[in-house]
């Protein structure tokens, strides 16, 4: 008897088999019991049938508590009213460790309370659910940097800079310095640019943003691609088209999970249509003015209803180009016939979901970055090496950097960020 994963069904449909499996779920009367299991790859049903086992197997089966582990055995069919597709007919069950007392039962529970019990939580069918369209969107992320001949190059996550602004940031000793958690690792990515043409990280980053909201997580996991020789505009082919990608990705291989969270398929196939919409900065001020937002004038950041409204009007990922230059980080490049905006955009996803992507070219001229890493009040000394970027061979080139918590919030459909990573640090939130 082989002991199989469940996800491998198809290929032993017909086979007696032995599952590693934990109880989700039962329901039993005198005669026959349906067991609710997960193995880790997915969620299934195993059916006793009192008539047809030995009778201590169909006890023990009646007799099974929420998340004890056992060893079921039996043969695989096909179960066609079943989402997953697949069941097994059990003929014995062992039992490897009880549980008692589950404190996640199939009643609701609070957030405060699931939140408390993330560690148990992540077994539940939704939470199993985004964690594998996560998986898949790491997995297809590679996929497309792969073949399109980008290196991976790791920034480091203790650092001696600031990319964006000194408000946010976590500081930690170094021995006798100052350091800080890394909020992106886009300067490193910009010397490794110079070094290896298209490159691209995935890490950790952190923030210490004092807001309590759906988007905003302490620590996030962000891709960053980097591009020489590289103009805005190619850059944004590249993002729209890795966006368009890591949908159709997760079209292709999750379906079962975007059936669990009831994410409207249909939807999802309308982002891969490329090129996504692109409105600049100017003309979305002017835009949510014509449409009654009172509460912004040229100059200021969007909230998030002035970004939910402008991704509305297009139904699509939209880029919102050329901010103001004042409240966009040092590095930008300056607009070549405007001096108040810079050439930059942010990607901001349709349904509500908010900027997943922040990218700009690159300002290339030594003085110019010199002056602004002074007005930004940043030290010139600890950005020599940046700068040195810009005295060696210094090229046209463009960035970007995606959130991935986000990306995964909105491709399942979900409400809120600290569902789309496994253990979320959140404002006052560390445990567990
Ligand atoms: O727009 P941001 O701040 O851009 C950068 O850090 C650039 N240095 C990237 C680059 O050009 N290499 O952050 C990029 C993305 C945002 O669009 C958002 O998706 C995500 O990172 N992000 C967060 N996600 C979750 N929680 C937070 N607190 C986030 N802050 C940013
Ligand atoms: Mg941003």
């Amino acid at each position: 008897m082989e002991q199989i994963q469940i996800i491998d069904s198809k290929k032993h449909v017909g086979e007696t088999v032995t599952i590693g499996a934990w109880v989700a779920n039962k329901r039993s009367s005198g005669k026959i019991a349906f067991l609710q299991l997960r193995d880790g790859t997915a969620f299934f049903q195993g059916v006793v049938v009192k008539s047809e086992v030995p009778e201590e197997v169909f006890q023990t089966a009646k007799n099974l508590s929420q998340e004890t582990s056992i060893l079921v055995t039996g043969e695989i069919r096909e179960d066609s009213r079943s989402k997953f597709g697949y069941e097994i007919g059990i003929t014995n069950i062992e039992v490897v460790s009880e549980s008692h007392d589950y404190p996640i039962t199939p009643k609701e529970h609070g957030t405060d309370f699931l939140m408390d019990h993330r560690h148990l939580w992540l077994r539940s069918s939704r939470q199993h659910a985004v964690m594998q369209i996560r998986n898949e969107i790491i997995r297809a992320t590679y996929e497309f940097f792969n073949n399109n001949q980008f290196v991976k190059i790791d920034p480091p996550i203790l650092t001696g800079s600031a990319p964006e602004g000194t408000t946010d940031l976590f500081e930690t000793n170094y021995f006798d310095q100052k350091a800080y958690l890394s909020q992106s690792g886009q300067l490193y990515m910009e010397a490794a640019a110079m070094a290896f043409g298209k490159v691209f990280s995935f890490g950790p980053t952190f923030r210490a943003e004092k807001s309590k909201t759906r988007r905003h997580l302490i620590e996030f996991w962000m891709i960053e691609p980097e591009m020489a020789f590289t103009h805005q505009e190619e850059s944004l082919e590249v993002q729209e088209q890795y966006v368009a990608f890591l949908v159709q990705s997760v079209l292709d291989n999750c379906e079962y999970a975007l059936d669990v969270l009831e994410r409207d398929k249909e939807v999802l196939k309308t982002y891969t249509k490329l090129p996504f919409p692109r409105i600049t900065y100017d003309d979305a001020i002017e835009l949510l003015k014509k449409n009654g937002f009172d509460d912004i004038e040229w100059g200021d950041d969007f909230g998030s209803p002035h970004e939910t409204f402008i991704a509305n009007s297009f139904e699509q990922p939209v880029f919102i180009l050329n901010y103001p230059k004042a409240i966009k980080p040092f590095y930008m490049k300056p607009h070549p016939t405007r001096e108040d905006v810079v050439i930059c955009a942010d990607m901001i996803a349709p349904e509500g979901y908010g900027e997943i992507i922040g990218g700009s070219e690159r300002a290339t001229d030594y003085d110019f970055l010199l002056e602004q890493i002074k007005s930004h009040g940043l030290d010139e000394k600890e950005y020599s090496w940046y700068l040195d970027l810009r005295k060696y061979g210094s090229v046209p080139h463009s960035g970007f950097g995606l959130g991935l918590e986000r990306t995964v919030t909105w491709i399942s459909g979900i409400d809120h960020v600290r569902e789309a990573i496994p253990f979320p640090r959140l404002l006052n939130r560390i445990y567990p």
